[in-house]
C-alpha cells in the first residue's frame, strides 16, 4: 500500500522531503540531537534555561492541586481570556470583548495552524518575510496555498518596500508577519507596518502577525500592527505566554480579532485540539497580570544576555548583526573561513562545544544560497553559560 496525503504537501512545504522521498528531521531536532549527544552548548533551538515567575508556577501547581485537570471551555478559560483583554489595554490601548474577540490556543503554533486552515484555500497566496519561522511553510503547504515571500535585506534585516508592494497582489490572501522577527531578532518600523496595511486593504488580504516576542523588544517598545489605523478590522493578532514566562513547554497562546474572524477560526481550531492546558491557563492568565517591572526586567535581562553573545560572537571572529529583539542574533562565519553555515553547525560541536543553528533553514533555496554563512545564536541562557560558549567560540579563529 503506498502511504501519501497531505504529510507530503506539507513535509515539501517545509523543505524536509526531497526528491528521495525520505523525510529528513528540521534542522532543529537535528542541532538538539547533536547537542545531547556532544554535550555541546545548545544555542540552536529557542528555550530558556531558567525557570519563569515563581508566583506562576506555583499559580499551575495550585490549579491541579484544586483540580482544574479536565477540559476547559472551547475558547478557553475566561480567567485567561480576560487577562489578554486586560493586557492587551495595558501595553497597547486595545479594547476587546474577552467573550468574541479573544480565543485560546495550544500555543501560538495551533494559532497559526487554525488561522491558515481556516483563511487559505487551494491556490491563494501567502505573504510572508523570508527568513521565516519553519512552521509558517509546512502549514501554508498543508492548506494548499502557495506561499510567496519577501526578503529580509541585509544589513539590517528589513524588507524592501517595493518588494512587499511586488508580492501582495490580488491573489493574496494572508500577509503573515513575525514581529518581532525570528530568527533575525528584527522589528519592523511603523512606516513598514503602514505599508501592510494599506496593502491589505487595497488588495483585500488579511494581516496575520505573530508577535509571540512582544515584549521582548530591547530598543523601542513593541507596535502591534493592530492598533495602526484601518489595521483592526484585517488583523488577526497570535502571541503566546512561552517565551514572555519562559514557559515554552506549556504552550499556552491566543489570538485577539474581531468577533467574525475568532468564529471562522473556532470553526477549525475546534477540530485540531479543542481545547488544552487546563491548569496552565489560570496561570498565564495571573503572568499577563504582573506587574510592569517583570515585563521591562525581562526585556533588560535578556538585551544583556544579547550583548554578552553579541560581544563574545564578535571577539570569536564572526560578523555579528545587531539583535533588535526575541532570542536570537544572526551572525556571519565567512570572515572566519566558513562559507557554508549547515556544514560549519555540523562542525561546531566539536570545533567548539556550541550548538547553532543555519539561517539558510528559515529560507527557501534562493536565499539560502545568498545567506548560506548565517548562523542563528539563541541568547535565552544563563550569562555564565553564554559566557563559556564565548570562550569556546573564540577557539574557531585561532
Ligand atoms: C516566531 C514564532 N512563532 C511561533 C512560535 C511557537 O510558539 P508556541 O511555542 O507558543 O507554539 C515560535 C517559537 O519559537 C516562534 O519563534
Amino acid at each position: 500500500m503506498s502511504i501519501s496525503g497531505p504529510w507530503q504537501r506539507t513535509a515539501v512545504g517545509a523543505g524536509l522531503l526531497k526528491a528521495d522521498g525520505v523525510i529528513r528531521p528540521t534542522i532543529f531536532a537535528e542541532m538538539s540531537a547533536l547537542a545531547s549527544a556532544t554535550g555541546a552548548i545548545n544555542l540552536g533551538q529557542g528555550f530558556p534555561d531558567e525557570d519563569g515567575p515563581a508566583d506562576v508556577l506555583e499559580a499551575a501547581r495550585r490549579a491541579i492541586s484544586d483540580g482544574l485537570n479536565q477540559y476547559p471551555p472551547g475558547l478557553g478559560m475566561p480567567v485567561l481570556r480576560e487577562a489578554i483583554a486586560e493586557h492587551q489595554r495595558r501595553f497597547y490601548g486595545v479594547k476587546l470583548d474577552p467573550d468574541r474577540q479573544v480565543l485560546v490556543t495550544a500555543g501560538a503554533t495551533e494559532a497559526l495552524a487554525s488561522v491558515i486552515l481556516a483563511f487559505v484555500d487551494d491556490g491563494d497566496e501567502v505573504v510572508t518575510l523570508e527568513p521565516f519561522y519553519d512552521a509558517y511553510g509546512g502549514l501554508i503547504a498543508l492548506s494548499r496555498g502557495e506561499h510567496r515571500t519577501v526578503p529580509l535585506r541585509l544589513p539590517d534585516f528589513q524588507p524592501d518596500h517595493d518588494d512587499l508592494r511586488a508580492a501582495v497582489t490580488d491573489r493574496t490572501k494572508l500577509i503573515v508577519i513575525n514581529n518581532p522577527h525570528n530568527p533575525t531578532g528584527t522589528v519592523l518600523p511603523r512606516e513598514t507596518l503602514e505599508l501592510i496595511v494599506e496593502l491589505a486593504h487595497e488588495h483585500d488580504a488579511l494581516i496575520v502577525t505573530d508577535e509571540v516576542y512582544e515584549h521582548l523588544t530591547f530598543d523601542e517598545p513593541h507596535i502591534p500592527v493592530a492598533t495602526l489605523p484601518g489595521a483592526w478590522q484585517r488583523t488577526i493578532t497570535i502571541s503566546s505566554g512561552g517565551k514572555t514566562f519562559n514557559t515554552t513547554g506549556w504552550k499556552v497562546g491566543w489570538i485577539t480579532a474581531r468577533h467574525s474572524l475568532i468564529t471562522a477560526i473556532v470553526a477549525v481550531k475546534q477540530f485540531l485540539t479543542y481545547v488544552n492546558a487546563a491548569p496552565f491557563q489560570p496561570a498565564i492568565a495571573l503572568g499577563l497580570g504582573l506587574p510592569d517591572e517583570y515585563f521591562t526586567g525581562i526585556a533588560s535581562d535578556l538585551r544583556n544576555k544579547r550583548d554578552v553573545l553579541s560581544a563574545g560572537l564578535a571577539k570569536a571572529g564572526f560578523d555579528v548583526f545587531e539583535s533588535h529583539a526575541s532570542y536570537f542574533v544572526v551572525a556571519d562565519a565567512a570572515p572566519l573561513g566558513f562559507r557554508d553555515a549547515t556544514e560549519l553547525c555540523r562542525q561546531l560541536p566539536e570545533l567548539a562545544g556550541v550548538v547553532g543553528v543555519p539561517i539558510s533553514a528559515f529560507c527557501h533555496d534562493e536565499l539560502a544560497a545568498e545567506y548560506s554563512s548565517l548562523v542563528r545564536f539563541a541568547f535565552c541562557k544563563r550569562v555564565d553559560v553564554l559566557e563559556l560558549a564565548a570562550k569556546q567560540l573564540s577557539r574557531l579563529g585561532r
